[in-house]
């Protein structure tokens, strides 16, 4: 299907390249979007604005002439120019009733499949072997996850990679360390922690021990040859951390498509540097191999360096290559944290000078805070993501037990998994990825405020005015009823919940979950006043059914809404 915003941009984008023969400027948006005041009407488009700037006209009397040629559908009932050159539309009720209509039977609630016949590679997640994650990966993984799953509900094909930091120098120190500082039992109880330790030991000793670190490059060196030995205990390590991370996967929900580590382009980083070489890109600097990025003012980029070896750059190249090849994406998407910006900037620069033509986005976030205490270890930075997890089960077990009491301790602690699992990521989902935020387990677990208990509350709440109707008015069929939708706040439902598509869609290419967990907080918001405010089931029929009607739609925003964040939505709470 078509949503409001697309059939509404088709319209005033016609209308305003009629009156720019036939082209309209570059770099200026023409669209309509949720107008902020619904007084002024469900819709706004400001373009007129911004288009008569450029073309030294006054703004009102642009507008005057785009909405004179503008040929809008049947359900926008009113078009008015306000303030400067304001375009505001207002939908019919009728108009409403269509798109809800629309929504009730549409698989996809009024997603719209813009994505299809579209491939995305997603590159999150991925963190190193034989290091915890730290609280970058964990922000990848989650923030990685939503858009992971947003593209995929707009139909895009998705391929989730977790490109995790499998090859490198380290090896050779973890190697050494493994051999000589080892507690088998420590690595038994805690894997990734002991292989921590024994690298940061080994990395000690490497520091100020010449021997040390002549036998770590040697171990290093056989490793890459693939020597037996060393290979099978590479592999050890790398199972190790996997399964470890595996565990806090599952305990996410989070499922990747693939899982090729670094070490899966290991034997294409030559070819990659001899490409470069060839096309004039990369040439020698103090007998490293540098590509040099003035024109992008760009720091230089070495892809080989003296001692022979490949950086993480070089890597990354010879990964775009081989996805390009292997799923021929239109967009390669890596979720990182901020301390990696120069380097994408580096090789993205790289790979538009080699015509390797693929939209590349990094979508970074800032550091998290987290308060101090149970989870943070000596870092600060490194977190212990079972512990903050088992925390949050344990607190939100305290408020489903005092929410709830009546319910069996089972279900209660079922129950206390999703919210615990959801409360922590939807902290993190509804902040703009690039704000400093801090979390805090009275913000995350608040039953009245933008949080996930919140909203996981108001599905069930929802759900159980669903039951309740079935259960009463049992074989009757609402949609055998029209939608009435009255003034206040049942139009303000209506609206809202139509708009469900269109900001899918916005949140996504603007790689910013927190758009939809702004909106399904709004309807959530929205549909709690509504509920106080009209009778349901002791409405007349035809109104009931209705009530009814755009509750089961608010049901579906919210569930799938929420499913797209990576959150659960228990049936009671
Ligand atoms: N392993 C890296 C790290 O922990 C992140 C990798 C991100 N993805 C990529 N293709 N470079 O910092």
């Amino acid at each position: 299907g078509v949503t409001i915003e697309q059939s509404l941009n088709a319209v005033i984008r016609e209308a305003f390249r009629g009156l720019f023969d036939g082209e309209l400027p570059d770099g200026v948006e023409v669209r309509f979007l949720p107008a902020g005041d619904e007084r002024f009407g469900d819709y706004q488009c400001n373009a007129a604005m911004l288009l008569g700037r450029r073309a030294g006209r006054v703004p009102r009397e642009l507008a005057a002439e785009a909405v004179a040629r503008a040929e809008f559908p049947g359900w926008v009932e009113r078009v008015e120019i306000a303030g400067p050159g304001f375009i505001n539309v207002r939908l019919s009720a009728g108009g409403l009733a269509e798109h809800l209509a629309g929504m009730e039977s549409d698989a996809r609630h009024g997603i719209p499949q813009v994505g299809e016949g579209r491939t995305v590679v997603m590159d999150y997640s991925s963190p190193n072997v034989a290091k915890p994650m730290h609280i970058g990966h964990i922000r990848s993984t989650v923030i990685g996850n939503a858009l992971d799953r947003m593209y995929r509900s707009l139909g895009y094909r998705v391929i989730a990679d977790n490109h995790i930091g499998d090859w490198g120098t380290q090896f050779g120190l973890l190697i050494m360390g493994y051999r000589h500082f080892l507690d088998r039992q420590a690595l038994e109880r805690s894997p990734v922690e002991e292989l921590e330790r024994i690298y940061v030991k080994s990395y000690e000793r490497f520091r100020n021990d010449e021997e040390w670190k002549r036998r770590a490059r040697l171990e290093l060196v056989k490793l890459q040859r693939g020597d037996e030995e060393n290979m099978a205990l590479w592999r050890r390590f790398v199972d190790l951390s996997m399964t470890e991370f595996e565990r806090i996967y599952r305990r996410l929900g989070v499922e990747f498509d693939l899982v090729r580590g670094e070490s899966y382009y290991r034997g294409e980083l030559e070819e990659i540097v001899a490409e470069l070489q060839r096309r004039g890109l990369a040439r020698e600097s103090e007998g490293a191999q540098v590509v040099f990025l003035d024109e992008e003012k760009l720091p230089p980029c070495i892809v080989r360096k003296r001692d022979g070896g490949f950086n993480y750059a070089t890597t990354d190249l010879a990964t775009i290559r081989s996805r390009l090849q292997e799923f021929a994406p239109e967009r390669i998407v890596y979720v990182t944290d901020e301390r990696q910006q120069l380097h994408f900037r580096q090789i993205f620069a790289i790979a538009r000078r080699l015509g390797w033509d693929c939209g590349l986005v990094h979508v970074w976030f800032g550091l998290m805070r987290l308060p101090e205490g149970t989870f943070s270890t000596r870092e600060g930075n490194v977190i212990k993501l079972e512990l903050l997890l088992d925390e949050a089960e344990r607190r939100a077990l305290e408020v489903v037990r005092s929410a709830s009491p009546g319910m069996d301790g089972r279900q209660q602690r079922e129950v206390a998994r999703a919210v615990g699992i959801g409360a922590v990521k939807y902290a993190d989902l509804s902040q703009n990825p690039q704000s400093m935020v801090t979390f805090t387990w009275e913000k995350a677990l608040a039953l009245n405020g933008n949080s996930a208990p919140y909203l996981q509350y108001a599905c069930a709440r929802v759900a159980s005015v669903l039951d309740k109707y079935r259960e009463r008015f049992p074989g009757r069929e609402p949609a055998d009823y029209p939608f009435l939708i009255a003034d206040g706040v049942e139009r303000r439902l209506a609206a809202r919940l139509v708009r469900f598509g269109d900001v899918v869609v916005r949140a996504a290419h603007a790689y910013r979950p927190n758009l939809l967990a702004d909106y399904l907080y709004d309807v959530a918001q929205v549909y709690s006043s509504y509920y106080q405010q009209v009778p349901f089931l002791k409405a007349e029929e035809g109104l009931r059914e209705s009530r009814v009607r755009l509750s089961a739609i608010t049901a579906d925003v919210l569930r799938n809404g929420l499913n797209m964040l990576g959150i659960e939505t228990p049936e009671r709470i």
